[in-house]
């Protein structure tokens, strides 16, 4: 584990650690005080000039587009920023644009979002679900949904109930010469997990700035592939055409990259957060963020199974990431409890979820643990 003293000066940076104990960072993300103070000056900047704010905002959109692709090893011409995880892969799919007749494979343990614009959107399009087991996806599972009809596969990087942790090499490699692309929704994964769309080769990868990567809500992404940059937008606004400077509203050239894909105004406070979230990731260090958070749930899943609560969270390191899920006795009065102890976890799907950042300390793990202990035994 980290330094008692590492941990300290991360604490320094994260206001929420005054007030809770976070064990949450994969829902709405505490605002860290870097990103809320580039935020903060920025809003300054609008009240005192307006416009002026502009040149400065577009600067720090470019900077973004740059970071995320940074942090997946591709190139910011093939990122769209978006408003949320949700609006990425509603466009993903619009790209994808399957036929009547055709499917798209999905599975049990994806998130709303990855199946909400497959079943409202594309009617026709059989919609197929991979059964999970104990709280996986296995890839013969998987495989056997696949057939010459496959428009896409989507799946979520790391998965938002259980936490399982996709192994999207053997996915990938099952696939084998099937030109199928997929669409992996990296909300639990990416600051954390290391996603190279080039290998194994992803063609959608959609996530929101406001989980692991420390941003605010309201900013979103996602990496298009190459060879759907000259794919006609489902929709346009003036930041989609590269002759907008030449006020011509008799013709449209749209930009030959991602930004084809964007409509109008920024989320420009947003983006200056995004920004902020992602430097505070690359400051860091996606592999040490990683490590420290491997530990903890690590402690967290060693804990638990000493208290004897079942545990959905697959226990191979390789298998999981931020998250730890179990299914405690009256999880609704558990969680009552430990927000009167001002202890903030997630409570859905009949149980309790976990997602430690690297700023936590084994002495909340420990207090935490002990409530579990408590009601358990109650
Ligand atoms: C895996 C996953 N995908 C998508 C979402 C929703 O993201 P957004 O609100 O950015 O659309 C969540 C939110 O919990 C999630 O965990």
């Amino acid at each position: 584990m980290h330094g008692d003293d590492q941990v300290a000066q991360w604490r320094e940076l994260f206001p929420v650690t005054g007030h809770w104990t976070y064990l949450y960072a994969g829902s709405i993300h505490p605002c860290p005080k870097p990103v809320g103070d580039a935020m903060h000056a920025f809003i300054e900047k609008v009240e005192n000039g307006g416009e002026a704010a502009w040149p400065g905002a577009f600067d720090a959109f470019g900077k973004l587009r740059e970071a995320f692709a940074r942090l997946i090893h591709t190139k910011a011409r093939n990122i769209v920023v978006t408003e949320s995880t949700s609006a990425a892969v509603s466009l993903a799919s619009k790209l994808i644009a399957p036929k009547p007749g055709q499917n798209v494979v999905l599975n049990d343990l994806d998130f709303m979002t990855d199946s909400y614009p497959w079943l409202a959107c594309h009617p026709g399009v059989e919609v197929r679900f991979v059964p999970s087991r104990a709280g996986k996806i296995v890839t013969a599972d998987l495989m056997a949904q696949v057939d010459s009809k496959t428009a896409a596969i989507g799946l979520c990087a790391v998965t938002v109930g259980s936490g399982f942790r996709f192994d999207l090499n053997e996915v990938r490699a099952a696939l084998g010469s099937r030109d199928i692309p997929l669409l992996v929704d990296g909300a639990q994964a990416l600051g954390l997990v290391d996603i190279d769309v080039g290998s194994p080769k992803i063609e959608f990868l959609a996530t929101t700035a406001s989980k692991w990567l420390m941003g605010p809500a309201g900013v979103g992404f996602l990496y298009v592939d190459d060879r759907y940059l000259g794919a006609a937008p489902p929709s346009v606004g003036w930041l989609s055409a590269a002759n907008v400077g030449d006020w011509d509203v008799r013709h449209i050239r749209l930009h030959d990259d991602a930004l084809r894909f964007q409509g109008g105004m920024l989320n420009l406070v947003g983006v200056v957060g995004a920004l902020a979230g992602l430097e505070l990731v690359e400051q860091i260090g996606r592999e040490a963020i990683e490590r420290r958070v491997r530990d903890l749930t690590a402690y967290l899943l060693a804990g638990l199974e000493q208290i004897g609560v079942p545990i959905w969270t697959p226990r191979a390191d390789r298998e999981r990431a931020g998250i730890v899920f179990f299914r405690p006795k009256d999880p609704a009065a558990l969680h009552a409890k430990l927000k009167a102890r001002h202890i903030y976890c997630g409570h859905f799907l009949g149980g309790i979820r976990l997602d430690p950042n690297f700023y936590n300390t084994v002495e909340e793990l420990d207090r935490f643990l002990a409530v579990v202990r408590e009601h358990q035994a109650d």
